[in-house]
């Protein structure tokens, strides 16, 4: 092995890969995968390595055609395993492409542009290509390698070692490839290439583009438990509780095995709680699937307030060796939907109180790490949502961990509508891959769909439901239908729970008709505000804050809970959205390009409809909060809108130490004051029992003078994966945000680095990448990053034209993240794919080629292996004709023959470069002269009677 050409190769062997924390998404994949080994591999071939593969990459923005084949021996070629052409080649020259590490969104890179498409946002989008070469020791050999790929947009195409292993139809699916039968090990790379159409949309939102999820290799022994094959979701029977544990054995061995499954089930605490086993049998190349019931009395319930979490470990044995072993996160709870009285968690009546959101975030679209999306999540549960849907596509596989643990119910959703088999496939992958999630609750086919009222769209939605009931019996499936629900045959006949997008007019209707079909509100409201503004103004693209904006189709947050809270047979709702996202700038265009819609903006500060719904759906805690802000010169006198967002029985709003009044909170429609505007202090009280329980404040601040950075969590992680959003705010001279300030704002970091920039105006352009960063309604965002292998302190520092600048340090914790799948720095120009004579008594002319339609007279030959023994002295060639990469064509390079067996002598276009004369072993290495173009390079054995020859080991130009 060439040290400088090796990354990543010098982690242990084994992945110390935390079961939990902060990186726990890297490496799992949730049900099957989600374990680590403990010990190193005593056993042959066993405990299962998970190493991520987000490093090493080369990048390629753009599309790269395909060369045109025009004779007879590429045609014949291209229709090969093994052999694939222009950049899906193993032997392209990538040596210019930028090294990235993954997740990575290209289309965030983007600047916006008015030509590009208005509902992804502005952000021209396209192909692009990834490259990256693997190396795979002589120890992996025997193992069952695959390769997971958690989500790639759009489309794409994967190429591993030449041959095409897959295509991908889903920018929001996992790709999940066996990836043994390829792979060649020791010094020769392996090639894994991605191309991806980008330029296809699958959505109507900003999807980004490229290999935006994580990317990993899991080796197990060829007996092991399948990739998401372990069903391990809880069900009450009685008073106690089964584990109705399925696990589906898959084998690559090349005999039939008996298998023998061990289960433990380990609670919050740390201590077994149940056991079971099954034994079986597997054929070659099989699968199997054992039922190892597990059964339990009185389990910690998992519930909104304590998500109790137990674990499922799953081990195959084979003859009393441990060849493979995974853990399950599960939960125990019941759930149910009433059509009267609405969802049941536990059997204590939950309203859903929900939103729908997408994926992305600002400043790193749609990669985003996982210490952001623990943030976002964090602010939902503070917002008092216990719901979210997956709109309208599955989520990262952290996600629904995170919901887990943070006690979330989720409504997952597939993204197309269509029983086809390849669209069924990802409707299958969707269950199979969630459905241990206790947070899950809902499984919905489809949003939104014109055949919703047909009879096709029945049949539809019926295929579609039945494998989602067979894969998991215990959730409802549901659709998010937007009409066609009173049409004689309609997809409400075909669903479990009706989701109703908007038409809150219908409710009442439909449950009349249909009094025992359970409903909810899928998606409503659609409401539109900008942070911070108070005052729409349509030629500016700025929608007030006061909740008095909504589409056609929509509502205020208020009427639209209203709606639902009012009726306990709609069991919830799911406010369109948490979150602005990018795209979908509705009521506006250019330059607007990312949503109004959203209850907080785009880095997730909170919009006026946070309270509001706070207001709404706290009842554990005290809520209260005043809009507008204080700051209206000029206005002195005039009076000025006051809404106040409580949940307390009474409030109260004083100005200036001056009561305004008391009123009876109304949690529905808020409370509303009139206020004649005097600067200074704006002040609510909250009462309950009477007696006063919360208290905010406004106050009509000075002008910026400073900055202020405040970090979301104290610490990262030193591992380079390790993210957190900084909240950048412009204060007055006493601190308080300055509600209008919007300069523009330049920040440096050390010992850490800047993914993204986002201040949630949707109306900017600025690019979300570099070092700078303006201000919106005084608030910014930047999203801060651990470098790989550190410890000690990030520094982060802003500064802004005449205001006080800003630093903030955060400690860095060493942490070395997951193992790394070893990869080659960059491509080895290999030459695998040889052709070789047919045994000759003189020796062969090195410069003799074959007729173009000659795919025969000479047999392909793949070095890497040993030629059979001739009977008589021989001569044999062994041919390639190899294009180099332009800096070995300009400078010569060295040929290396990792292992050459016999005597040979080496020709390049016909010169002889080198030799050697014993018939032994050995490696060699000769000076390849420069060359423009293709080359020949043949090599010439004379082998003796009864000895092996070849080109054992790998060839490769250095
Ligand atoms: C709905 C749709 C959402 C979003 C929303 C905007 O019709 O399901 O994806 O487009 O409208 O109001």
């Amino acid at each position: 092995m060439h040290r400088r050409h090796f990354l990543m190769g010098t982690g242990a062997a084994v992945a110390a890969a935390p079961l939990s924390g902060l990186l726990g998404h890297l490496v799992g994949t949730g049900s099957a995968l989600a374990s680590s080994p403990k010990a190193p591999m005593a056993v042959a071939l066993g405990p299962r390595q998970i190493l991520s593969l987000n490093r090493g990459w080369r990048f390629h923005e753009g599309d790269i055609p395909f060369p045109e084949l025009l004779s007879h021996e590429e045609t014949y070629e291209n229709a090969k395993a093994g052999i694939s052409f222009g950049a899906a080649s193993p032997a392209y020259d990538d040596t210019g492409w930028a090294a990235v590490e993954l997740p990575h969104d290209f289309v965030s890179f983007q600047r916006h542009s008015e030509k590009a498409n208005v509902s992804q946002g502005y952000r021209p989008r396209g192909y692009a290509w990834y490259r990256t070469t693997l190396r795979f020791d002589e120890s992996d050999r025997g193992r069952h390698i695959e390769l997971q790929l958690d989500g790639i947009s759009t489309y794409a195409t994967i190429w591993f070692n030449g041959t095409l292993v897959r295509r991908s139809w889903s920018g929001y699916s996992a790709v999940n490839i066996d990836l043994t039968p390829f792979i060649t090990y020791g010094n020769a790379g392996n090639s894994l290439v991605v191309r991806v159409d980008a330029q296809s949309m699958e959505g109507w939102w900003y999807e980004g583009g490229g290999i935006y999820r994580n990317v990993r290799i899991v080796k197990r022994a060829p007996v092991h438990i399948a990739t998401d094959g372990v069903s391990a979701h809880p069900v009450k029977q009685g008073d106690g509780w089964t584990i109705p544990l399925t696990v589906q054995v898959n084998s690559s061995a090349k005999r039939t095995m008996p298998v023998r499954l061990t289960a433990e089930l380990t609670g919050p605490d740390g201590k077994i709680v149940a056991r079971s086993e099954a034994t079986g049998s597997i054929t070659d190349f099989d699968s199997i699937t054992l039922s190892a019931p597990m059964q339990l009395a009185s389990p910690q319930l998992w519930s909104l307030e304590q998500p109790a979490l137990y674990t499922v470990t799953t081990r195959l044995w084979e003859n009393g060796a441990l060849t493979d072993e995974g853990t399950t996160e599960i939960g125990f709870r019941t759930q149910r939907f009433d059509a009267e009285k609405g969802f049941f968690l536990n059997d204590r009546p939950v309203k859903l109180k929900g939103v729908c959101i997408h994926q992305d975030h600002a400043g790193v679209g749609t990669a985003i790490p996982y210490g952001l999306l623990e943030f976002r999540l964090r602010r939902l549960k503070e917002l008092g949502c216990n719901a979210i849907r997956c709109s309208h596509n599955a989520q990262d596989p952290a996600f629904y961990r995170l919901c887990d643990r943070l006690g979330l119910l989720v409504m997952d959703e597939n993204r197309c509508f269509n029983p086809s088999p390849d669209q069924m496939a990802q409707l299958e992958w969707l269950v199979r891959a969630h459905r241990n999630h206790p947070s899950i609750i809902l499984w919905s086919v489809f949003n939104e769909e014109p055949m919703q009222g047909t009879e096709a769209g029945y049949e539809m939605v019926m295929r579609m439901a039945d494998v989602v009931r067979e894969l998991d019996p215990t959730r409802p499936v549901t659709a998010a239908m937007n009409g066609g629900l009173f049409t004689k045959i309609n997809v409400s006949q075909a669903v479990d729970v009706v989701g109703f997008n908007y038409q809150p007019k219908d409710y009442d209707a439909f449950h009349k008709a249909n009094p025992s079909k359970p409903m909810l509100s899928s998606e409503d409201t659609s409401a539109f505000s900008t942070r911070g503004e108070f005052i729409t103004d349509k030629e500016r693209h700025i929608a007030s804050s006061y909740d008095d904006e909504a589409a056609p189709w929509g509502a205020t947050h208020r009427k639209a809970w209203k709606e639902i809270a009012t009726r306990d047979f709609v069991a919830g709702g799911f406010v369109w959205t948490g979150f602005d996202y990018h795209g979908e700038p509705t009521p506006h265009t250019w330059p607007s390009n990312s949503s109004f819609f959203g209850i907080m903006d785009l880095c997730g500060f909170e919009k006026t409809a946070f309270h509001i719904h706070q207001a709404q759906w706290v009842d554990d805690r005290p809520v209260l909060a005043i809009a507008p802000h204080w700051n209206w010169p000029g206005k002195e006198g005039q009076p000025i809108r006051v809404m106040v967002m409580s949940n307390a029985e009474e409030v109260e709003l004083r100005l200036n130490g001056k009561s305004l009044g008391r009123q009876k909170g109304d949690r529905l429609e808020m409370n509303w004051f009139q206020v004649p505007y005097q600067p200074g202090k704006l002040e609510a009280l909250g009462f309950t029992g009477g007696m006063p329980v919360a208290k905010a404040v406004v106050e009509t601040t000075g002008p910026a003078k400073a900055l202020r950075l405040v970090a979301d969590r104290k610490q990262l992680a030193g591992d380079g994966i390790d993210a957190q959003p900084i909240r950048v705010e412009v204060v007055d001279g006493a601190g308080r945000v300055v509600p209008d300030a919007k300069p523009m704002i330049r920040f440096a970091i050390v010992d850490g680095r800047i993914i993204g920039l986002g201040n949630g105006d949707p109306n900017s352009i600025e690019p979300e990448k570099g070092d700078r960063r303006s201000a919106f309604n005084g608030l910014a965002q930047v999203i801060v990053q651990s470098n790989a292998g550190t410890s000690g302190t990030l520094r982060l520092s802003a500064e802004a034209d005449g205001l006080k600048p800003a630093k903030l340090t955060i400690e860095i914790k060493p942490d070395l993240g997951p193992a790394y799948q070893p990869v080659f720095e960059r491509n080895i120009f290999t030459l695998g794919r040889w052709r070789v004579s047919p045994w000759s008594a003189t020796p062969l002319d090195p410069t003799a080629g074959l007729a173009d339609n000659d795919m025969n007279s000479w047999s392909p030959y793949r070095s890497g292996s040993l030629l059979p023994a001739p009977d008589r002295e021989v001569y044999v060639m062994c041919a390639i004709t190899i294009e180099p990469y332009a800096g070995i064509q300009k400078a010569g390079g060295t040929l290396v023959f990792d292992k050459v067996t016999g005597a040979v002598e080496v020709f390049a276009n016909g010169r002889r470069i080198g030799g050697r004369t014993e018939a032994t072993a050995a490696p060699l290495s000769l000076d390849l002269p420069p060359a423009t173009g293709k080359q020949k390079i043949a090599v010439l054995f004379r082998v003796q009677p009864g000895q092996q020859y070849g080109l054992e080991g790998a060839v490769r130009i250095l």
